[in-house]
């Protein structure tokens, strides 16, 4: 018989952060052989990096670059030099990035500078915030990419307004929700991870913080640590790396002594004390989509979102200053609030968005 080893160079799959494995997981599963997994290295600790590659079953990137703790520029411009060498040497038939950050830019860089057809998914999330890096990451890929894999019709509208060919555009739901639906332990499970934290179900908080918005700056990082001291019910913090660094470096620590900090959790460890919280405090883009496929509310701690598909319902955009009393004034009656939220669907999709992206990409490959 014919050797059927699988031509493993055709279809490059960029990712570097946490969420990006999150929502390339069943991306990557349903492209089998023919997809190689490159990781820029731009998150590199265990707990970001490696427990997520191990927990979704992702074997080992055939290359890791290396460009995590860099500068911005510095760490957009080696990715692009080695995922362009990459992609000269390997010609992949496409490449496929995901979401915001430095690494999707990056890699949308180099395969446009190879002429490489380009799979940009979750596209189109706008939050016209032109302060935050992500916004820049999410117009260049946009522009650069020719499938565009929108979540929402709200998303296939920014690209609209901007002129990008509809066409192009393929409007798949998110795939976090298919990430949610598999892992999301059991009910008896979740109740003994509670337990393990020394945390009651519906009494307590879940809280991320790592946006430089937030974290880089010692005011809005003090007043949002002494805004979730105030909280009615215990704080559970698992801490991002960037943010243990700017505490330790502003001299945080003692705001923190009332909340349980924890180290960053694995996936189905997160989803499932997410789901028995009585609601969460966060600055993260997949918490917003997360906390509608769950069913519990999200105080969003930003300047803007450019997810507004959840607020209103599962979520509030809200400063600092004001964590306590939207709490306070929304949440008074936690149980209320979780029954009216169990009727809402998400708007993110059934959980067949990596299928139906797996498919185009097919039929990209094919047309091209
Ligand atoms: C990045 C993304 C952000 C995304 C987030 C997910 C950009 C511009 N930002 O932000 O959109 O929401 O990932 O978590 O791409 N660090 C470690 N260990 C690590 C990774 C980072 O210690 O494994 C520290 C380093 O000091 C690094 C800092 O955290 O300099 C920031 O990391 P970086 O990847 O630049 O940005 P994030 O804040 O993680
Ligand atoms: N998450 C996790 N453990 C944690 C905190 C977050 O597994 O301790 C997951 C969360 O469920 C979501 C993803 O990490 O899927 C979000 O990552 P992050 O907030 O770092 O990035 P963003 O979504 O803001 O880009």
């Amino acid at each position: 018989m014919e050797d059927q080893k699988p031509d493993k160079s055709r279809i490059a799959v960029v990712l570097g952060t946490r969420p990006e494995i999150v929502k390339l997981a069943y991306v990557i599963r349903g492209l089998g052989p023919s997809a190689t997994v490159i990781h820029t290295g731009q998150h590199y600790d265990f707990d970001l990096s490696a427990s997520f590659l191990e927990t979704f079953g992702i074997e080992e990137p055939s290359l890791f670059l290396g460009v995590g703790g860099m500068s911005r520029a510095g760490q957009i411009g080696a990715a692009v030099t080695s995922l362009g060498e990459v992609f000269a040497d390997t010609s992949p038939r496409a490449v496929v990035v995901q979401g915001d950050t430095n690494t999707t830019m990056a890699g949308a860089i180099a395969a446009n500078a190879n002429e490489i057809p380009i799979v940009h998914v979750e596209a189109g999330l706008r939050s016209r915030d032109r302060r935050m890096p992500e916004e820049h990451n999410r117009v260049v890929t946009d522009h650069l990419s020719d499938l565009l894999c929108a979540p929402t019709e709200v998303s296939r509208a920014n690209l609209l307004v901007e002129g990008v060919d509809p066409e192009r555009i393929l409007v798949t739901g998110n795939t976090v929700v298919e990430a949610v639906q598999r892992l999301m332990p059991s009910e008896a499970e979740r109740l003994r991870l509670a337990a393990s934290h020394g945390l009651e179900p519906n009494r307590y908080v879940l809280s991320t913080f790592h946006r430089p918005e937030n974290v880089d700056d010692p005011d809005r990082f003090s007043l949002i640590l002494r805004q979730l001291s105030a909280m009615p019910f215990p704080v559970l913090l698992p801490l991002h790396p960037r943010s243990r660094k700017k505490a330790a470096a502003f001299g945080l620590t003692d705001e923190m002594g009332s909340l349980r900090v924890v180290d960053p959790l694995g996936y189905g460890d997160f989803l499932g004390l997410s789901a028995e919280s009585a609601f969460l405090v966060s600055d993260s883009g997949g918490v917003q989509e997360e906390s509608s496929i769950y069913k519990r509310p999200v105080v969003v701690v930003r300047r803007s979102t450019e997810r507004p598909e959840v607020l209103g319902t599962f979520a509030r955009l809200v400063e600092p200053a004001a964590i306590a009393a939207t709490v306070e004034d929304w949440l008074s009656d936690v149980s209320a609030v979780h029954q009216s939220l169990a009727q809402l669907p998400s708007p993110y999709g059934d959980g067949s968005t990596s299928d139906l992206i797996v498919q185009a990409i097919h039929g990209l490959i094919e047309d091209a």
